[in-house]
């Protein structure tokens, strides 16, 4: 990554903490971008700014802990006030790709379980149609081959996502099949046809969730609400 995107990215994260209120419960997203709103929320709890947060991730716990932020979870809590998470792409409509760091069905309970959902991100991530970034899609272990030959007759080549030699395991125990479509015409449709399939455990697509985007740029940082 830039020196230069880092910096994007570090001024988007760092931006959606004004959005936290003493009180709240907030859901921490996953990836690079939150990685500097963690950590700026952290300084405010070190001043005494009283709040929880749910993780998304074993990676943003980690973090979480890492800078004292303290923790809850749905056994304690159903509803949470806000959840600020990235974005492998947005489009105009605000609808996103997610799961480029595998994390997306904590990240879907957690964002979907939120009052208002904040995505923050680089402007590298605002595209005018979702596709061109391989769609993540978690499935069952048991008969993924299957389940990838399914997803390729809706017109995707699966990859099933490795790592250092070995099979990717998402957080959950599954794997992730990374689907190149490089256009999707109808987010939702297809959004609907994979959750219909057997296998199929949860889609990277984000749907009619998000209410305000912060997106940092070369002269700005905007905040653009739906
Ligand atoms: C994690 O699974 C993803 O959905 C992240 O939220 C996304 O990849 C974030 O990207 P950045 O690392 O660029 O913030």
């Amino acid at each position: 990554m830039s020196e230069q995107v880092n910096l994007f990215k570090k001024a988007a994260g760092e931006k959606a903490v004004e959005y936290i209120k003493d009180g709240m419960i907030i859901g921490l997203g996953s990836g690079s971008t939150v990685y500097w709103t963690l950590k700026k929320l952290g300084e405010l709890v070190e001043e005494g700014l009283n709040v929880k947060g749910i993780p998304s991730s074993l990676r943003t716990e980690g973090w979480a802990k890492e800078f004292k932020i303290p923790l809850t979870d749905f056994s304690e809590v159903q509803t949470l006030d806000i959840a600020i998470d990235g974005a492998d792409e947005i489009d105009p409509d605000f609808n996103l790709t997610k799961g480029g760091g595998g994390s997306l069905v904590r990240e879907k309970m957690v964002d979907a379980h939120s009052k208002k959902l904040i995505i923050v991100a680089d402007e590298s991530k605002m595209v005018s149609q979702l596709g061109e970034f391989p769609l993540p899609v978690e499935v069952l272990p048991f008969g993924w081959e299957v389940t990838a030959k399914k997803i390729e007759a809706l017109g995707a080549k699966p990859v099933l996502r490795e790592r250092e030699d070995s099979i990717f395991i998402s957080n959950n125990g599954n794997y992730i099949l990374d689907c190149h479509f490089h256009t999707i015409a109808d987010p939702k449709k297809l959004h609907h046809e994979l959750k219909q399939m057997l296998g199929v455990v949860e889609t990277g697509l984000f749907i009619d969730m998000t209410d305000t985007i912060i997106i940092a740029g070369q002269n700005e940082v905007k905040v653009i609400d739906h």
